[in-house]
Formats: structure tokens, C-alpha cells, sequence
């Protein structure tokens, strides 16, 4: 059985990028894999927020976990905070790590936008994320495909540091995408990945978005002149994207959508999509609202915590002793 690790920051607005990059490979793991979930508060901070604001967030994307389907008996899901040893970690690996490699970061070098006032923790951010990863002796990390550089700087720490104190030190995970899924991009404009920071909310459909709201994103979605469905991400990139979502919530092949579709305009599609949309989020909305509110929820992140900080001790000791650090 492989060990799987990912995480989603807390932000109330968890959208269809999240989930058909992320979440759902989360579900369809824990099935058959031995799956830690976390929720990166201590990643979320690297934009500072009011503390009552970020609790409330934490909670909301605990319950939305829960909401399409992770299941506690079967899955680990807890706060990074609550562990201590993300930031010890962290700390160990910042002390491998090349602030070449770090400014290299795309992430970094969107949101930093060069200036010398850019936060320290945007530029740590990576090495937070390899400490989290790290520490689960993971094999498996499902993630969109915005998160394949940081995976595969994860790799280079690992294999760094193997080299140099030992190659029992760190399991070297992979990272794990979706064919349809991995790179949902804006509604609004396709040539930008979905966001849950654009400013424009049409451009992102969120899991708890009301029915109208999902419908007015979808017909209002940027398509073309062309006039024709086809499957074509260099030259219709808005009917493209369209395709993309519908195939991951139907498992329908994309050359499938495109020959139902063959002679039909572009409203009779989205129409139909916003059907499978609607009736696909309906039932995480109606799960959400059950649990949000629930003693449930804090005891399951408890419960979840404490678990997850017994896999971390074992490999903190590991660690330790292979760097020679304390005298416990
Ligand atoms: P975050 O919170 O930005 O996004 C959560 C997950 O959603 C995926 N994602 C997308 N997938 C497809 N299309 C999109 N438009 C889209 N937007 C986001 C992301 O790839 C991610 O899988 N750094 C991470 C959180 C993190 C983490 C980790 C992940 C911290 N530590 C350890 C895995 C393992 C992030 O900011 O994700």
C-alpha cells in the first residue's frame, strides 16, 4: 500500500479546479491507499489574513473535505498547525535547499513580482511543502499540474539530502495528475488557469456556488467565432476548457462530447453542462451545510491530528538522528 500526502489551502472558495485536480483523486485514493489529508494553514499565512478569518477557513475546507467524500475511517485529515514538526522540518530542509532553485519558482516569481518588499515566506513556501510531503514517507501526491515544480523540487531536496546524511533519510515521492482534470483553466479568459483570487467571481465556478451562479458562469464563459465544438486547446481554448470539465464530471472521453455535440452550437453544450454541474454539486452543498457546524468536524481534525503527529515523530527521529541533531 503506498503512503499518499496532499493538501489544499484554507479559503472559502474552493472551486472546480481544486476539485477535479485535486480533490478527487483524494477520494478515489483512499480506497485503496493509506491517505493523509491536510489542511496548510501555516501555507495560507505567506498572505497574512485576520485570525478569525482563517479559523473560519480552516473549518469551511475541513467540511468540504468531508463534503465530497474523504471519509475519516479511511483517511487521515487534520490542520498543518496542529503538527509540529511541518515547521521543524521545514527548517531542516531550508538548511539543503539553494536560493537559486527557490527564486527560480514560478509561483515565487508571479507573486513576488521582483520586489524587494516581497514576503520571505512566499520564497520559503516550497520547502514548507517538501517538509509536509517529507514527512509522511509519501510516495504518492496528487496535485494539479500548477504544483509540478514545486513536486519536483520536493524530489531534489530528497534525494539532496539522501545523498548526503543517509539513503534511509526521505522516501522520494512522484506527484500524480489527472488527465482532464489537471489544469482547469478561467471562464473568463482560457488562457489563465482558474483562480481563487481572480478578481472576476464569473471565472471560477466554487462547490458552493448556488445554481444560478453556476449557471450565469457557464453561459457567460468565453468560447469563439468558430461556432463548432471541437476539441482544440491551441485554437478554441474556451470551448476546450468547457470540454475538459464536462469530461472529468462525466467521464466521458473528449472525442465523445465532440461527436454527440457534432452540428450543435455552443448553448445547447453549455446548457447540458450546467445540468451536470448543478446536479453533481448539489449533494456536496447539501453534505457541507450538515457538517460545518458540527462538534463532528473539530473532533474528526483532532482525531486526525493526532494520528498524523504519531507518523511524524517516528520519521522527525529518523531524520534527526541521520543529521545528528539533539541528544534525546
Ligand atoms: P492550492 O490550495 O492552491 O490548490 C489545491 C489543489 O488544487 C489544485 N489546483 C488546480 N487543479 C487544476 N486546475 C486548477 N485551475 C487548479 N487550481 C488549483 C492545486 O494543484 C492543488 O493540488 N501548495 C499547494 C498546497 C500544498 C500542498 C502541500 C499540496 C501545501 N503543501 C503538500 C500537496 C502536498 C497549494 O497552494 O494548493
Amino acid at each position: 500500500m503506498n503512503r499518499v500526502f496532499s493538501g489544499i489551502q484554507p479559503t472559502g472558495n474552493i472551486h472546480l479546479g481544486n476539485y477535479l485536480g485535486a480533490l478527487r483523486q483524494f477520494v478515489e485514493l483512499q480506497e485503496t491507499e493509506e491517505c493523509v489529508y491536510c489542511i496548510v494553514d501555516m501555507h495560507a499565512i505567506t498572505v497574512p489574513k485576520p485570525a478569525e478569518q482563517l479559523r473560519e477557513s480552516i473549518l469551511d475546507v475541513a467540511a468540504l473535505y468531508l463534503a465530497v467524500g474523504i471519509d475519516p475511517e479511511k483517511s487521515i485529515v487534520f490542520v498543518q498547525s496542529d503538527v509540529g514538526s511541518h515547521a521543524e522540518l521545514s527548517w531542516i530542509l531550508t538548511c539543503s535547499s539553494y536560493t537559486g532553485e527557490l527564486s527560480r519558482m514560478t509561483q515565487y516569481k508571479q507573486k513576488s513580482k521582483n520586489q524587494e518588499s516581497a514576503p520571505t515566506g512566499l520564497f520559503m513556501y516550497p520547502v514548507l511543502m517538501a517538509a509536509d510531503i517529507l514527512l509522511y514517507d509519501t510516495n504518492v501526491v496528487p496535485v494539479g499540474d500548477d504544483q509540478k515544480q514545486h513536486i519536483e523540487l520536493t524530489r531534489d531536496l530528497a534525494i539532496r539530502v539522501n545523498g548526503k546524511y543517509g539513503e534511509d533519510t526521505f522516501v522520494v515521492p512522484e506527484g500524480r495528475f489527472m488527465k482532464s482534470g489537471a489544469r482547469i483553466m478561467g471562464l473568463d479568459d482560457p488562457t489563465s488557469k482558474m483562480s481563487k483570487s481572480a478578481e472576476n467571481e464569473y471565472s471560477r465556478i466554487q462547490l458552493l456556488d448556488a445554481p444560478s451562479k453556476i449557471k450565469k458562469s457557464v453561459m457567460r464563459a468565453t468560447t469563439d467565432n468558430v461556432g463548432a465544438i471541437n476539441y482544440d486547446p491551441e485554437n478554441q481554448p474556451g470551448i476546450t476548457n468547457l470540454i475538459n470539465i464536462y469530461s472529468a464530471f462525466t467521464d466521458h472521453d473528449p472525442q465523445e462530447i465532440v461527436a454527440k455535440y457534432q452540428g450543435e452550437g455552443y448553448g445547447t453544450f453549455k446548457k447540458d453542462l450546467v445540468e451536470i454541474l448543478t446536479d453533481n454539486l448539489a449533494p456536496i452543498r447539501e453534505k457541507y451545510e450538515k457538517i460545518r457546524h458540527s462538534d463532528e468536524l473539530t473532533s474528526i481534525l483532532k482525531d486526525g491530528a493526532q494520528r498524523a503527529d504519531a507518523i511524524a515523530q517516528k520519521t522527525m527521529e529518523r531524520v534527526k538522528k541521520n543529521f545528528g541533531l539533539g541528544i534525546r
